[in-house]
């Protein structure tokens, strides 16, 4: 039985991904609707690039627009690393979809109440709109299996010394999601700058087909930030939150008590784990710390080259 999925996401070039490696596998995930969400770019770029991916693999999800900013203040967005079409790279054509007339909450919402199963959450941007579900509809809570999210990162930032993208463009939103009660499985920094693609294998990427291609050209455009700042392999952020689903046994993880700083000078934005003997809550994080990089590219290029091969069934069939 696949496990129901809603992907709310910014793409970004890696989020871009994260959709492309789940639907190569629609016997173990079921994607029920994607969401966007201001972050790496404003929020009709990011809902553009969505459904252009989609289109790309005639891939006809649903499609909701969010927030087009934090809970609090302005959106600070991605642009450096993403571009400005939030997906800069290869020119992808125009999308044949279109995004659903409902917004991104109560797209959720009544995905989640129609649903028989519970469903699992995959946000891989900014946490707006899963903020925004939980405080005005709490009942979905129980309807709700787990969130699989990319964000933060207990030994360090990417934004600033301590806060990852996702979760400093919306601590409050962030704090709200950690502290749910629903189980969560954190895709930080700490395993995602390991699970790094590297050059010569972005080159093999662009010798096989359209899909392994469209990926490799933007991970060119990607790689170009991270080697700004010093990086070797340009990390696959987002793909680790579905990767976990698909093969949870390619991770280290420890399960730990984290919330979020929404006040401090330096610390805005930290997710911080308590890592006492005796902490002062139960754990509510399943932080992944390590992951078998190796098995996870080729796990990837394999999916990639599916989707180069075959003509998936087109979910939602
Ligand atoms: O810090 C990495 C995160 O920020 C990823 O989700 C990437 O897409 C950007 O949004
Ligand atoms: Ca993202």
């Amino acid at each position: 039985m696949a496990t129901p999925i809603i992907i709310d996401c910014d793409p970004g070039h890696d989020d871009a991904i994260a959709i492309l490696l789940a639907l190569a596998h629609p016997e173990q995930l079921e994607i029920r609707g994607i969401t966007t969400v201001g972050g790496n770019q404003i929020l009709d770029k990011i809902t553009d690039n969505a459904l252009k991916v989609l289109s790309f693999v005639n891939a006809d999800i649903p499609v909701a627009k969010g927030a087009a900013a934090p809970l609090l203040g302005k959106l600070v967005t991605g642009e450096v690393a993403h571009g400005e079409s939030g997906m800069d790279g290869p020119l992808l054509p125009p999308s044949k979809f279109k995004p659903v007339e409902q917004g991104a909450v109560e797209f959720m919402l009544e995905l989640i109440r129609a649903s028989e199963e519970k469903i699992t959450l995959v946000p891989t941007a900014p946490l707006t709109n899963i903020a925004l579900l939980l405080t005005a509809y709490p009942e979905v809570k129980d309807k709700i299996e787990k969130i699989s999210l990319m964000g933060g990162g207990l030994a360090y930032g990417n934004v600033t010394t301590t806060a990852e993208f996702n979760i400093y463009v919306d601590p409050e939103a962030a704090r709200i999601v950690f502290e749910s009660g629903i189980p969560i499985v954190m895709s930080g920094l700490d395993v995602t700058d390991k699970a790094a693609i590297f050059e010569e294998e972005i080159l093999e990427l662009k010798q096989r087909g359209p899909v392994s291609v469209m990926v490799g050209e933007l991970l060119d455009f990607y790689s170009i930030y991270g080697k700004k700042m010093g990086y070797v392999g340009s990390a696959l952020h987002d793909p680790c939150a579905i990767m976990w689903l698909l093969h949870p046994e390619l991770f280290e993880s420890e399960q730990l008590y984290v919330t979020v700083e929404t006040e401090g000078k330096l610390t805005r934005g930290m997710t911080v784990a308590d890592r006492r003997k005796k902490p002062d809550h139960p754990a509510n994080t399943e932080v992944l710390l390590g992951v078998d990089r190796e098995a996870f590219m080729k796990l990837l290029f394999d999916a990639l080259e599916r989707l180069d091969r075959e003509q998936l069934p087109v979910q939602g069939d």
